[in-house]
């Protein structure tokens, strides 16, 4: 049997969301087959912690909480990650304080998500290394690093100015200034000031990005030369790690039973990741228009995903008698498997990173329906960076769905952008063969964390 306190132990504190989970623990893997140990530091979430508990082989501590419910409802998304942070700094001091008493116990790292920057305190006391890591693109790190800089006041009244909302971000081609993510999270001047914490650095040594140079190098460079400190482009992690995702949701297999009995490349998947909602009347117009499209679709509704209805059972009832035989719902799938499904042709998606690095890895183009923040940005650089895919604006009605599944499914123009899908796929999985961007960086972060000692 392994002795696993002779082992390095790392520990890794991740944001309590799906996109953020999925990756955190992928890394914890990753680094596990290079013979860490790895231990997850949670909040005391009752939903995450017991998915969690299914990854084999990690320990788990959690932090208590300190931000009492009540206060929380009331604050805005910055203002309460901002708070999480104020008050979490001791419970996670405590935390790391009782793993180094346990025999043994010594910590060769503190991975923490970027949105976690409490740890920083903690790893500062004990004189323990650490490193930042950002679980979407590098793109948003940059944006965050120009919201940091910027004065409230001032932004509000230029965003009124249409051409400067146009304008471009000096030194930052393709980003204009109406690309900045400054929506889902309320107020812009706390959202200002939980971007200068975000980019704040403080005594960490290293950030790692769940990216890859083939999809982001300016971006990567400037944050190389902005940030004085290693940048690891080490993604897409979910191909350096053999996990299985950690779904907080249980997966509906059925749907790859119908998948299976579908002609080869004429499914569209349609899932709006683990946070997204919609209102009943879009979801009814999206329904008919995905009916009218003629394209047989398997489409993720979550539960609590539809706005503005408590009905919700009664409601899918409805939406199934529009879709009838052509579509098949499920609550939750398991969305990598359906997306490298040889029946699947286009992926509807609201550009939640991971869901961007899973459509491109199994070559899947995309219609984009971004929500908030980031995911405006996520589809602005598959529309009209990398070109493989397109966007669905304004109102959400039949019509106009109807004509994005044809022209992805069925058009020239989706034909085009299946082909730069494929290509990028290509490019992405070189960088994480032996040799490539990622891979290297992934060498080079596990020679650091071998290297680096208290
Ligand atoms: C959130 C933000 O919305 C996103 O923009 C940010 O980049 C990460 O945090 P989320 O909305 O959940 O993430 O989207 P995404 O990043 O795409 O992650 C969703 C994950 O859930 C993916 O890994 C996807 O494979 C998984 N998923 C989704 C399933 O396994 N089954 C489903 O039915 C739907």
């Amino acid at each position: 049997m392994e002795n696993r306190a002779e082992k390095r132990r790392i520990v890794l504190v991740p944001v309590a969301a799906q996109g953020h989970v999925t990756p955190m623990m992928q890394l914890g893997k990753a680094l596990q087959s290079k013979g860490f140990s790895i231990t997850i530091a949670q909040r005391q979430l009752k939903q995450i912690s017991s998915s969690l508990q299914h990854v084999p082989g990690f320990d788990f501590v959690t932090i208590p909480e300190s931000l009492p419910q009540f206060e929380s409802k009331k604050l805005g998304p910055a203002e309460f990650l901002m708070n999480l942070n104020r008050t979490s700094e001791a419970s996670f001091k405590e935390c790391i304080s009782q793993l180094l008493l346990q025999q043994g116990n010594d910590i060769a790292c503190i991975i923490y998500d970027k949105l976690m920057y409490f740890c920083e305190a903690a790893a500062k006391d004990f004189n323990l290394p650490s490193i930042i890591f950002s679980t979407s693109s590098a793109t948003i790190q940059v944006c965050y690093s120009v919201l940091s800089k910027l004065n409230a006041e001032k932004f509000l009244t230029d965003m009124k100015d249409p051409e400067m909302k146009d304008k471009m971000l000096e030194g930052l081609h393709p980003l204009r200034y109406s690309d900045l993510p400054t929506s889902g999270f309320g107020p812009l001047e706390p959202l200002l000031e939980m971007c200068k914490e975000v980019v704040n650095t403080r005594t960490a040594s290293a950030i790692i990005i769940n990216t890859a140079y083939c999809l982001e190098s300016s971006s990567l460079s400037w944050l190389q030369q902005e940030l004085g400190i290693t940048v690891y482009s080490l993604g897409p992690l979910h191909t350096t790690s053999s996990l299985l995702e950690p779904s907080l949701l249980q997966e509906d297999r059925s749907c790859v039973e119908w998948l299976n009995k579908q002609k080869p490349r004429s499914v569209i998947y349609i899932s709006l990741g683990s946070k997204a909602h919609m209102e009943t009347k879009e979801m009814l117009e999206m329904a008919w228009g995905l009916a009218n499209s003629n394209q047989p679709f398997l489409w993720v509704i979550r539960p609590g995903s539809i706005l503005s209805f408590d009905g919700t059972e009664s409601l899918l009832d409805e939406i199934s008698k529009i879709v009838s035989e052509r579509g098949y719902i499920v609550k939750w799938a398991p969305q990598i498997e359906v997306l490298g499904h040889p029946a699947v042709r286009g992926f509807w998606s609201h550009c939640g990173w991971n869901s961007i690095l899973e459509s491109i890895l199994e070559g899947v183009p995309m219609i984009c329906r971004p929500f908030q923040g980031e995911q405006k940005l996520n589809a602005m650089y598959v529309e009209s960076v990398w070109r493989i895919g397109i966007q669905v604006g304004g109102e959400v009605e039949r019509g106009s769905v109807e004509r994005a599944v044809k022209r992805l499914m069925m058009d020239e123009e989706g034909a085009a952008m299946r082909e730069r899908v494929l290509d990028l796929k290509e490019k992405l999985n070189a960088s994480v063969r032996s040799g490539g961007s990622s891979y290297n960086a992934f060498d080079e972060l596990v020679k650091y964390l071998n290297t680096n000692q208290r």
